[in-house]
């Protein structure tokens, strides 16, 4: 059985979705503090629980019979941990202290982790590499770097083997079409883009355009939610097969800037989605784009939708039947 903290989150609910449809029995633990509950899987058995609270975590794992564990649960807005770090010290590192230490207890010693690009910080050559330097710019990307060392030290002491899983810039949303992004506040760019459509916001705002890329704006590596969600599921084979612990950049290895992704979204939508341009938002690099090759290589892990408009295609798909996301 697969414990998935975080299962109630964007990425995490799309892990469950790909776990349940594999055949894997899975329960979740939230403390739906971000997430959703109309976002977890009704096969899924689920648990209100905080991962910090140790005495009800130690629960669920003598309630069930887990074999592996994959964490998302996280806060995970930048802005936010720049005014509010000792929050992001807190549920981050202290809530994947708490996790080991019972997984530790319960002799469960595989788990899957959710971290970021944002670990690299402003990094200097394209496309990143796993063996790049590690200087983050933000608090977030601190500790999900710390959390990825909490993890590689508690392999040393307890042959606990983990697999760290650095994601690039996710979106869209599951083909069923039942679940999909939904944060409040929204912070990222797309479902900001398809708010103008949605007739929720006049236009987009274009954070800086005297950036050093081709057309001024900043450069990312989209990648799907989906294929990022099945890498999950590479992840768990290869803990199972190898008993290893390794790390893993995940996108696409193509970038987008934010004029090109404005003029996708719409060819997509129809809507004409007028932009302004505003000041840049402090702390975004210029460029962040992955070489994923590894994980092509060692996880056999292939994304399906390569094609930023299909991704956008399918983000709109969600938003526009959901225009109040779970709030119905
Ligand atoms: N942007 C705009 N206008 C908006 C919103 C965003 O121009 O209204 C720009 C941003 O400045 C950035 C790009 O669009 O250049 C993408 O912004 P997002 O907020 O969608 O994503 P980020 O690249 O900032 O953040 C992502 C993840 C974070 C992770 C980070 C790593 O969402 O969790 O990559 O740097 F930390």
């Amino acid at each position: 059985m697969v414990l998935v903290c975080g299962g109630a989150g964007y990425i995490g609910s799309h892990a469950v979705y790909q776990l349940i449809n594999k055949g894997e029995d899975v329960v979740v633990v939230d403390n739906l503090e971000t997430g959703h509950i109309e976002a977890v899987h009704p096969k899924a058995k689920f648990y209100k629980v905080d991962i910090r609270n140790e005495e009800e975590l130690d629960k669920v794992f003598k309630e069930n019979n887990i074999t592996e564990v994959i964490h998302f649960a996280a806060n995970s807005l930048v802005g936010e941990s720049m005014t509010n770090p000792l929050k992001y010290y807190n549920n981050n590192v202290h809530g994947t202290e708490v996790l080991l230490k019972v997984m530790i207890d319960n002799d469960v010693k595989r788990i899957v982790f959710s971290s970021t690009a944002a670990t690299y910080g402003e990094a200097t050559k394209m496309p990143i590499v796993e063996t790049d330097k590690t200087e983050p710019t933000n608090a977030y990307g601190e500790t999900k770097l710390a959390m990825e060392k909490m993890m590689k030290w508690a392999d040393i002491a307890h042959n606990m083997k983990y697999v760290s899983l650095r994601y690039f810039n996710v979106a869209g949303a599951h083909v069923s079409g039942t679940i999909g992004e939904d944060h409040s506040p929204e912070t990222h760019l797309i479902p900001l883009i398809l708010q103008v459509p949605l007739g929720k916001r006049e236009f987009i705002s274009i954070f800086g355009e005297d950036y050093d890329t081709e057309d001024g704006t900043c450069i990312r590596d989209y990648i799907h939610v989906v294929d990022l969600a099945n890498a999950h599921i590479k992840a768990i084979e290869y803990l199972r097969k190898e008993d290893n612990s390794n790390i893993f950049n995940l996108g696409n290895g193509n970038g987008f800037s934010v004029k090109e992704m404005i003029v996708a979204a719409r060819k997509v939508t129809g809507h004409e989605i007028p932009a302004k341009i505003c000041e840049r938002r402090a702390g975004d690099p210029a460029r962040l784009i992955a070489s994923a090759e590894k994980a092509r290589e060692i996880l056999k892990w292939e994304p399906e939708f390569t094609n930023v408009e299909d991704i956008i295609a399918s983000a709109w798909n969600w938003h526009k039947n959901n225009p109040k996301g779970f709030n119905k």
